[in-house]
């Protein structure tokens, strides 16, 4: 059968696919499909692997219902209307688990980065500002013994969460639906409220998927319940924050500094106010790019595209559901 994947991905993913007999079509690296065009090459297709933002939306699964399985090279799955690919009995499949090591190292490495306001020194380096030496200036702060408050302890906060006691003996608190006996028992993490999320955390980290629940969680009202001292860490997706709010927080000194992997939009433009201020730390979406990541992630989406083809439950499914779901 035939496998459209939408940019190059490693090899053992490509391999994988080609070995259980199937014929691939691989979009060059720099070419950015149109939604017709996605829609047209889908339409020669009978699986995708999807790489890359395209919006898998209900115009798309319509016009391509015939689709034997979607497989996403990511964890998460905003991108795509998973109510109408479950209508059309369309399997979708993510890549949790090998990316949680890579995404955690991504927030840490933005937590000590702003905590001692390591890109804004960088800069002024290139700027030709390192002169002499200052002993009150540019102080940043020190994370021992300080809580970490995660919105959405899942793998990857949990990951987060145990570097974060392991170098710095952090309290952890966190805020879910569920509680994670994991997380409790290895960490000593605490669920709590969101308010008390807000007001207890020195570093607040976001690892919750994007959904209309979370969509523009960390907003004007949130920030302003956080302390002045704290730091906002977003690797998830920009949209549960509005950026606006949290650049206007950082102006006012609402909170004292921010690191994003994300922002809302991506990409980022130079001009942005955020790429200036001392403490904030910006990254541009680079939360899985490790080379053990994206290996697994190749393999996790090609095991997800050979079982779709085969007929078979995927391994790494999104939508359970498309089992048990009734025509309306
Ligand atoms: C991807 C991600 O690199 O897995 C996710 O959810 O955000 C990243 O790992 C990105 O989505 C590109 O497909």
């Amino acid at each position: 059968m035939k496998v459209l994947i939408t940019k190059p991905i490693p090899a053992i993913g490509i391999e994988l696919i080609r070995n259980a007999g199937h014929e691939v079509t691989i979009t060059p690296e720099d070419k950015v499909l149109s939604a017709a065009e996605l829609i047209q090459q889908s339409g020669e297709h009978d699986a995708i692997l999807c790489v890359g933002g395209y919006a898998l939306d209900s115009a798309f699964l319509k016009a391509c219902q015939h689709l034997k399985v979607i497989a996403l090279f990511s964890v998460g799955f905003n991108n795509v209307d998973i109510e109408a690919a479950t209508q059309y009995h369309i399997p979708v499949g993510n890549t949790p688990d090998v990316l949680s090591n890579a995404t955690a190292d991504t927030a840490f490495t933005l937590m000590l980065a702003v905590s001692r306001k390591a890109f804004y020194m960088h800069k002024q380096i290139l700027k030709g500002e390192w002169k002499d030496f200052h002993a009150t200036t540019n102080l940043g702060i020190e994370l021992t013994n300080k809580t970490l408050g995660v919105f959405g302890l899942g793998r990857i906060g949990l990951e987060l969460a145990k570097r974060c006691k392991g170098a710095y003996n952090m309290n952890v608190i966190y805020h879910n639906r569920s509680t994670n006996k994991d997380a409790e028992h290895l960490v000593g993490a605490r669920l709590v409220t969101f308010e008390t999320l807000l007001a207890e955390s020195d570093v607040l980290s976001v690892h919750a998927g994007l959904s209309d629940e979370t969509k523009g969680k960390f907003n004007k009202d949130a920030f302003s319940k956080m302390k002045q001292s704290a730091i906002f860490i977003n690797t998830a997706r920009g949209a549960l924050h509005n950026e606006e709010d949290l650049t206007k927080a950082l102006q006012n000194g609402i909170i004292w500094g921010a690191g994003l992997d994300v922002t809302n939009p991506e990409p980022m433009t130079p001009d942005n106010p955020l790429l200036q201020m001392p403490s904030v730390a910006v990254l541009p979406h680079i939360g899985s790019s490790t080379v053990e990541a994206r290996n697994g992630m190749a393999k996790f989406a090609a095991e997800n595209i050979i079982a779709g083809l085969a007929g078979k439950k995927l391994p790494h499914l999104v939508n359970e559901s498309i089992y048990t779901h009734v025509e309306k």
